[in-house]
């Protein structure tokens, strides 16, 4: 690292992450004519954003009717009413003016053969209330978000946002009075460090589900915003939800979309058997994705895995024919032969349920303003940030988010938050950074490039991820994760004292994954710290020693602090605006 001379940029807006969420945020924000910089680990369109396969919902009626109240209804089904109504509402009663708003900057839907966008099933999304499957996720086959990540890239360089390509943030930056006035962050290539000075700073770094061994994730998914907002006094939000996606390549754990269920592929069992009938009898295989994998499990734990070991499944596409894999699904073909060496016109694909999305994040009101309240719905608001994307909880997932919502969340609340700074911004002026902050900053930094000896960061991260894996599995009781969080808290003294190695020999990106270690860190302690309080079973969190929901007790939200490791909770916002709020019910498909 290069700490000489530290220079400082000023922006009216610093948006830290160039995925979904970020770049439609920065694209609103430019085309205001305000000074905009984009700062990303990696070339905007590999964010992760680029592995979304199967859709984006809104409830547009294409191949038959629909409303945005069922989209609405759906989705806090299928978040086990732990999504806040409120901000549900809003995003599904926008889904599809913003999916006509995507058309228009040119993103190629999937047409109908009469011109509109075709629309195809996804697990949880149905008519009326519930009663039958529905077709509402418009798609690019099975790359909507590489046609969406690249649709907002090309308009960012239309409206010449500012991007810092291959730049990681190290932590964001306060003003004496807790507001946020910028990020220090480093160049990846050169080493060179700068202070990035901004009226507001929004955090849209995505996920971090990378905290797992085996994760459909990028590499890149090491929830460095949520760390910095840890490290900054914000609390991390219901952040015991992690979803399993049901279909992850059996050994590399790639995902494949469920929009091959979507489009009529079948999960079976090692006699052939069409096993999701059982456990869903009107959803079968389109049941929401925290159903699907706790019976995947279910069949694998009473003997009817498939494979040597017995210990995966099958997901059956044989009978769609080539045409259809070919046309609806061809990144699928592709995957099944490069990763488990097969082709899916003629052999079942091994799956198996895999870390896929964190429902959790740093926490929102649906402008996309960090809040830091608890005990009340009351937005207590830190001035000068905004969070969006899977960095942020806003919360439209609760304990179980619907496949194809989570782009839909990403442009709305992209959009939303650009236009809600668009009419403040005004009320931001630039602040002082305290320079002891600074000063602190790089002494740890300085620590790290002088270690003559300590604990090295590949050895720390894969630890993390084995942890995690065994200890905060999709089956938790009180005792394993009680060894968890001893195992985690005891790494985390270790990860005080990282050292570069042999220097002559070192890639730039080692100093970049030691950075990433101190994000993984804090997003493991408040999730296994957080799973570990939940004395309940509720969407994708699942105690063996709490089987059952409790809405008496924990219909909430948790909120865990990184400064005392302590939880503490808020209530469901359930104030919607235009249609009364769904009471919970049990929750069969
Ligand atoms: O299965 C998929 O295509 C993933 C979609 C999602 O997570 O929303």
């Amino acid at each position: 690292m290069n700490f000489n001379k530290i220079k400082t940029n000023f922006f009216d807006v610093v948006i830290i992450g160039a995925g979904g969420a970020g770049m439609m945020a920065s694209l609103e924000l430019s085309k205001a004519n305000l000074n905009v910089a984009v700062l990303s680990k990696v070339f905007p369109t590999r964010s992760h954003t680029v592995a979304a396969q199967g859709g984006i919902s809104a409830s547009l009626g294409n191949m038959s009717k629909d409303n945005w109240y069922w989209h609405m209804f759906d989705t806090i089904k299928g978040s086990d009413y732990l999504g806040d109504q409120n901000a549900i509402e809003f995003m599904c009663k926008k889904a599809p003016k913003l999916i006509y708003y995507l058309e228009h900057l040119g993103m190629p839907f999937d047409r109908n053969q009469n011109g509109t966008i075709y629309q195809r099933s996804f697990g949880g999304h149905t008519s009326n209330f519930g009663e039958k499957p529905i077709q509402r996720a418009c798609s690019v086959a099975d790359r909507t978000g590489h046609a969406l990540l690249h649709t907002l890239f090309q308009h960012n360089i239309l409206v010449k946002t500012n991007f810092f390509i291959e730049w990681i943030c190290i932590d964001i930056l306060k003003y004496e009075d807790k507001s946020i006035a910028g990020v220090i962050a480093l160049n990846i290539k050169t080493g060179k460090i700068n202070i990035f000075k901004s009226k507001i700073t929004v955090l849209a770094t995505g996920g971090a589900g990378r905290i797992w061994a085996a994760s459909t994730n990028a590499f890149i998914n090491t929830g460095d915003g949520l760390g910095m907002a840890a490290r900054a006094g914000i609390p991390l939000q219901d952040m015991e939800f992690w979803q399993f996606h049901p279909t992850g390549i059996f050994g590399s754990g790639v995902l494949i979309t469920e929009a091959a269920r979507g489009e009529g592929g079948i999960l079976i069992n090692k006699n052939g058997e069409k096993f999701m009938k059982k456990y869903a009898p009107k959803m079968k295989d389109l049941a929401p994705r925290d159903f699907v994998s706790r019976s995947i499990d279910q069949e694998i734990k009473e003997g009817r895995g498939v494979g040597k070991n017995k210990d995966h499944i099958f997901l059956d596409l044989r009978h769609l024919g080539e045409n259809k894999i070919k046309k609806k699904l061809p990144t699928i073909l592709e995957i099944a032969n490069k990763f488990a060496n097969i082709n899916a016109i003629k052999e079942p694909i091994p799956i198996i349920p895999t870390i896929h999305y964190q429902m959790g994040g740093i926490p929102t009101n649906i402008n996309g303003e960090v809040i830091n309240n608890y005990n009340s719905i009351k937005e207590n608001i830190i001035p000068g940030i905004y969070a969006i994307g899977e960095c942020a909880c806003v919360s439209v997932h609760g304990a179980n988010r619907l496949g194809t919502n989570s782009l839909l969340d990403l442009v709305v609340f992209g959009r939303k938050t650009a236009n809600h700074i668009i009419k403040n911004i005004k009320n931001y002026n630039y602040k002082i950074i305290p320079k002891k902050k600074i000063i602190k900053i790089i002494n740890k930094l300085k620590k790290i490039e002088t270690n003559k000896n300590g604990e090295n960061v590949f050895f720390l991260s894969n630890k993390i991820r084995k942890i995690m894996q065994n200890y905060c599995g999709v089956f938790r009781n009180k005792k394993i994760l009680k060894k968890g969080i001893k195992k985690i808290l005891k790494l985390e003294k270790k990860c005080q004292n990282i050292f570069l190695k042999d220097k002559s020999k070192l890639f730039n990106t080692t100093r970049v994954e030691i950075l990433e270690i101190y994000n993984l860190l804090e997003v493991a302690k408040a999730t296994i710290i957080s799973a570990e309080a939940r004395e309940e079973s509720r969407g994708a969190h699942a105690r063996q020693d709490f089987e059952n929901r409790d809405d008496k007790n924990w219909l909430k939200h948790s909120l865990w602090f990184s400064k005392n490791n302590k939880i503490k909770y808020k209530p469901v916002n359930i104030n919607t605006k235009f249609i009364k709020p769904f009471k919970p019910k049990q929750r069969i498909f």
